[in-house]
């Protein structure tokens, strides 16, 4: 049987399935002029063709996916979606990456739905700056909504907080008080560089080592990592329920464990978050006769993949690369 696998000996059990490119949250570091349809862009994928994607996909050994944006949340078929993707043969887990706009009134439909894991993106726990850096004054309400998951039993939850020198680099005490009583997860994001965020991304980048080093004298021990860990490292402490993660990207090492693939809102692959280049599959979602050709395009598509994103061959690291980094 064919797997996901490349030539460096990774294999690719993760997907991240954009839903739409559209949002409806106008980060700064994301979005700096707001959320513009782009003139000509196809639907995103229906969900027939969303269904024999993950087919396909699961038939070659994927497990886990994700479901992103844009903001997945904002499609009205979402529920049918994740049951689409929870009765996959082979599927164990759907996650989903949210800005949590919508958490408090649908956690529940979603997850009888079958959603089993959420993240949730929230770079603040002050609400003025919240409402500044992602333009709603939401953050009372997305908390709430969080607390309520936590409660009603929805055990896997994170939050994304994406690192912005003079926006957010006074939270970590706050973020750390915040898991001490939660079993939810911070993941710290080292701010990537997208192809219209220059002048913000120099005003704003810090290094996450900043925090790992503030971690480890606060008494947090970093976790082993285990074969199938994503990119965050981890740190626990014993008087804390949560634990706290750092995701940086242009740690050295960082594409080696690289688990994932990634398909657009459209249906084209992308084997690599950096990069522009996208294979389009919707053409080959069109019937249950074509699920062979698909998996056939997937393999030797795969065996193309990079052994890293290539940031490190510049000087600083830092040259724009991505178009956005949503999904
Ligand atoms: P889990 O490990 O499944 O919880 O998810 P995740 O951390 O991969 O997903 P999430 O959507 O929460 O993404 C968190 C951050 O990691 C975002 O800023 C993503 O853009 C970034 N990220 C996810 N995958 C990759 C990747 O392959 N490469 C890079 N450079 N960043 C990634
Ligand atoms: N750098 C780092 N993380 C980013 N995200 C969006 N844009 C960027 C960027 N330029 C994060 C969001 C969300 C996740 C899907 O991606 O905060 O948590
Ligand atoms: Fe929307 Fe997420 Fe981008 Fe914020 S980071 S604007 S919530 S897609």
């Amino acid at each position: 049987m064919a797997v996901l696998a490349d030539r460096f000996g990774r294999q690719f059990p993760y997907l991240r399935l954009s839903l739409l490119e559209a949002c409806n949250f106008r980060c700064s570091y994301c979005l700096p002029d707001g959320y513009h349809a782009a003139p000509g862009l196809p639907a995103p994928l229906r969900i027939d063709e969303i269904e024999r994607l993950l087919r396909a996909f699961a038939d070659m050994g994927m497990r886990k996916v994700r479901l992103t944006g844009g903001e997945p949340t904002l499609r009205k078929d979402l529920p049918a979606i994740v049951r689409v993707a929870a009765t996959t043969p082979g599927v164990s887990t759907v996650a989903m990456t949210t800005n949590g706009c919508l958490l408090r009134r649908r956690w529940p439909e979603w997850r009888a739905a079958g959603l089993t894991a959420l993240n949730v993106s929230v770079d603040t726990l002050d609400r003025a700056r919240f409402a500044q850096i992602t333009g709603h004054d939401r953050l009372d309400d997305i908390c709430a909504g969080i607390d309520e998951a936590v409660d009603g039993g929805f055990t896997r939850i994170k939050l994304n907080a994406v690192l912005l020198r003079g926006l957010n680099d006074d939270q970590l005490p706050a973020f750390v008080d915040y898991v001490r009583q939660r079993p939810v997860s911070i993941r710290f994001i080292e701010l990537m560089r997208t192809g219209c965020n220059k002048s913000y991304f120099e005003r704003h980048h810090l290094r996450a080592d900043i925090i790992a080093d503030a971690l480890v004298a606060a008494g947090w021990r970093c976790l082993p990592r285990s074969a199938d860990a994503g990119p965050a490292v981890e740190y626990a402490h014993p008087n804390y329920q949560g634990r706290i993660g750092i995701i940086a990207p242009y740690a050295r090492d960082f594409c080696a464990g690289c688990n994932r693939l990634r398909v657009t809102a459209q249906g084209d692959l992308r084997l690599c978050l950096f990069g522009h280049f996208g294979v389009p599959l919707r053409p080959m979602l069109q019937n249950d006769d074509q699920i062979p050709d698909l998996k056939a395009a997937l393999s030797g598509q795969l065996g193309l993949k990079a052994a890293g994103h290539g940031l490190h061959q510049d000087d600083t690291g830092m040259t724009p690369h991505l178009a956005s980094v949503g999904g």
